[in-house]
């Protein structure tokens, strides 16, 4: 029988909680007859880590993952550590150490969802976010100087390659094609920012050739988030840079419901090492160790990684589970306004599977 190994890297937070609950989940379905079976390995990087060795995971913790079919992260993020160094030390460490450069995330609104968006129905909200996910923002080129003295002076260099800009864009309508309606919009900030956007915005025009079956166009970045709200239908697939993506990304969550229930992968598209699924809602310290985190975000992100692995028909019965257990209340965790706790959501969800 086919085996994938999958890594386990729960880390902090509420991610200690939702990691375990995906693995089961998996494991159920597994156990279902899906025809595969999964082996786990499980990694306790993170905070804890940090405080015992200095470092968030081992320098040649990469070399663990990179035999691994999938990776199912949790979260980073520490009280007691700062954000930068938990982000830097573990998770930007993978996507940018196995070249992750697409971030995708599906935003829907479930059965049952209240969401807060009171004249669209679920099926005028069906969004894909592809996330440009190894430069840009995020790509740490900057520094300090002058520290503590008043005319320090800091800067964060958004960085633009034209070969990383050309392969997100071609993930992003590639993606945009698979999907019913084949549109794309394109997110930018060339009105203000008159460089690297600019180039964006030039070689998604280029690009664009290559996909005459997309229609696609351009949207700046702030008349997104009105768009998003006042013409959810008007929008399906969308690329957007690195930090931009993150922002529209929480907005997307919201509107269709929760934080908790978003997912995201973080894709290598040739596959040249493992990938990464994690639900996007992070370490949320204020729940954390009560039972009370809501795994649907990472149940969904597991639905990602099934379907990554070619697995169509497993993923698509992950997620009917997970849809009929979202549709019925009593099974809505604090943050969709019900009671219900981890290990409940998680027991319905493997219920589901089971019949
Ligand atoms: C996300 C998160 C992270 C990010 C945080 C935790 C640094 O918000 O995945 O959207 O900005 O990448
Ligand atoms: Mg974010």
């Amino acid at each position: 029988m086919k085996t994938y190994r999958i890594a386990c890297i729960p880390g902090d937070g509420i991610g200690k909680e939702v990691v375990p609950a995906g693995e089961t989940v998996l494991r159920a379905l597994s156990d279902a007859g899906a025809g595969f079976r999964f082996e786990f390995s499980s990694f306790d990087w993170g905070g804890d880590y940090y405080r015992l060795h200095g470092v968030m995971m081992p320098d040649d913790g990469l070399d663990a993952l990179r035999p691994m079919d999938a990776i199912l992260f949790g979260s980073a993020g520490d009280p007691d550590i700062p954000d930068h160094v938990t982000l830097w030390g573990l998770r930007l460490k993978i996507c940018q150490g196995f070249d992750q450069y697409a971030n995708v995330r599906p935003t829907r609104i479930l059965p049952g969802i209240d969401a807060p968006l009171k004249r669209c129905t679920p099926a005028q909200l069906d969004w894909v976010i592809v996330r440009e996910n190894s430069e840009g923002e995020y790509s740490g080129v900057g520094g300090r100087v002058h520290q503590g003295h008043p005319i320090e002076v800091a800067t964060d260099v958004s960085m633009m390659t034209r070969a990383g800009v050309e392969r997100i864009m071609r993930f992003a309508f590639r993606l945009a094609r698979e999907r019913p309606r084949k549109q794309l919009t394109v997110v930018t900030k060339s009105n203000a920012q008159r460089h690297a956007m600019v180039m964006w915005d030039e070689i998604a025009v280029q690009v664009s050739g290559e996909f005459p079956d997309v229609k696609w166009d351009k949207e700046l970045v702030d008349a997104c988030t009105a768009r998003m709200v006042n013409r959810p239908a008007s929008l399906d697939t969308l690329v957007a840079t690195n930090l931009h993506a993150d922002i529209l990304s929480d907005l997307a969550a919201a509107l269709a419901g929760s934080l908790g229930i978003a997912p995201t992968g973080n894709i290598d598209p040739e596959r040249r090492y493992p990938s990464m699924f994690e639900p996007i809602h992070g370490s949320a310290f204020d729940i954390m160790g009560k039972g009370l985190a809501n795994p649907v975000g990472t149940f969904w992100s597991c639905v990602m990684l099934l379907d990554h692995l070619g697995e169509r028909e497993a993923a698509a019965r992950l997620m009917r589970a997970i849809e009929s257990v979202t549709a019925d209340a009593s099974l809505h965790t604090r943050d969709l306004g019900g009671t219900a706790a981890t290990a409940a959501v998680t027991e319905a969800v493997c219920r589901r599977l089971q019949s």
